[in-house]
């Protein structure tokens, strides 16, 4: 979407994978404060993201959108202005329906969509700073054709109020998955590939509710074609420091979100997460990747099932390649400079991970742990004439 932000995928933190609706304001201040003082502000996260529970069940006596009165006493504005005011970005929850998902399965009271009233909460959310719209189509009902009505409606009245609302949509939830079924490039800065992540590495499905880490991948490596400056698709908030995933399968996790021009929103608690989940989610080697100015999502040169070959070209000429081992046991990932695209006979590796770096004549090769992931960055030698990595076309088909 060209309306001016999210050229390179957002960065950030959202409320919703580690609380759910157990959220106030005193909890997001003190993430604010953990954001900015753990140097996650530093490395790129920037949008605080307030998802669902955030609603007084009953719109005011002129129709707006007012807050719950307990969890934010001193109101939505009052929290985008202690957000503004430690350098980050403003994000805020709601649904094209009528009722949001807390209020569908009936824990939450009240039925606050924007359906409806899309052009008054634009206004609404545009008085009170925010910077990024989180939209989700919870409902069961639907055509995608009504989505995509819906869904634009929402995006014209953001444009409307003329201030720079990064527009992120979930096409999927409670609903048959439209997300990957089109380019929604046209309608929104993100949107949701598969219905929720859960902290796990395989749930077994590509279409169903709760989604893994590497089915999602499955879905949306497919979609690679989709993405560009303004218009990324969205593979859910990353569960990094959530749960009993390992450390191969957490780092896993964050690089193929990197190399897929994925979101990077973190939805660990930041106010006390552990060294080695900081280490990863500040990673500047893989962060540089997913910001590159390019815009464009890896995409997928190898997938023998086990194997996995990914590879992102960057804006200075470089190319990032993911090696990426599915199976259950360690094994040896090759390709060379030709296949992603480079021709010259002495290249530079940056791993990534390690900072090391090391030269080659064109094969790149990693003995990669079971569920991990290798990247390196490759530089070097001059683009092949005739490959491109930028027309791969997207499949959309989910059926398998
Ligand atoms: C479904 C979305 O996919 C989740 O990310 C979250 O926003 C919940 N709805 C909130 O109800």
């Amino acid at each position: 979407l060209d309306n001016g932000v999210s050229r390179t995928p957002p960065m950030g933190w959202n409320t919703w994978n580690t609380f759910g609706c157990n959220i106030n304001e005193s909890l997001i201040r003190q993430m604010a404060d953990s954001i900015v003082s753990s140097g996650m502000a530093d490395a790129g996260y920037k949008y605080v993201v307030v998802d669902d529970c955030w609603f007084n069940p009953n719109r005011d006596s002129a129709g707006n959108l007012q807050s719950d009165p307990s969890r934010f006493p001193s109101g939505m504005k009052a929290l985008g202005d202690y957000l503004h005011s430690k350098g980050l970005k403003f994000g805020i929850y709601q649904v094209p329906v009528d009722k949001t998902c807390a209020q569908y399965f009936s824990s939450y009271p009240g039925a606050t969509g924007s359906q409806g009233h899309e052009y008054q909460d634009a206004q609404q959310f545009a008085a009170w700073g925010v910077d990024y719209l989180k939209y989700d189509w919870c409902s069961p009902n639907g055509s995608i054709d009504d989505q995509v009505t819906a869904f634009a409606k929402m995006r014209d009245a953001l444009a409307s109020t003329g201030r720079p609302i990064v527009y992120s949509i979930n096409p999927n939830s409670i609903h048959e998955k439209t997300g990957p079924m089109r380019n929604w490039g046209d309608v929104a800065n993100i949107w949701r590939t598969t219905e929720d992540i859960t902290s796990s590495w395989d749930t077994g499905q590509t279409n169903g509710y709760p989604m893994g880490v590497k089915n999602i991948v499955d879905v949306t490596a497919r979609l690679a074609a989709y993405a560009a400056p303004g218009s990324f698709n969205d593979p859910d908030m990353m569960e990094v420091g959530i749960g009993s995933m390992s450390d191969t399968e957490m780092r896993s996790h964050f690089a193929l979100w990197a190399i897929m021009a994925s979101p990077l929103i973190a939805g660990n608690d930041i106010r006390n997460m552990s060294w080695a989940t900081r280490t990863i989610l500040t990673n500047s080697n893989l962060i540089a990747i997913n910001q590159d100015t390019l815009g464009l999502q890896g995409v997928e040169i190898q997938n023998d099932g086990t194997r996995r070959v990914m590879v992102k070209k960057l804006a200075n000429g470089d190319v990032a390649v993911a090696l990426f081992n599915q199976g259950n046991s360690a094994t040896t990932i090759t390709t060379t400079a030709a296949a992603i695209g480079k021709s010259g006979s002495d290249f530079n590796l940056l791993d990534a991970w390690s900072g090391t770096t090391s030269s080659t004549s064109g094969v790149i090769s990693a003995n990669v742990p079971a569920h991990g992931t290798v990247v390196y960055r490759v530089s070097g030698g001059s683009a092949l004439a005739g490959t491109s990595l930028v027309s791969a076309s997207a499949s959309r088909c989910l059926d398998d």
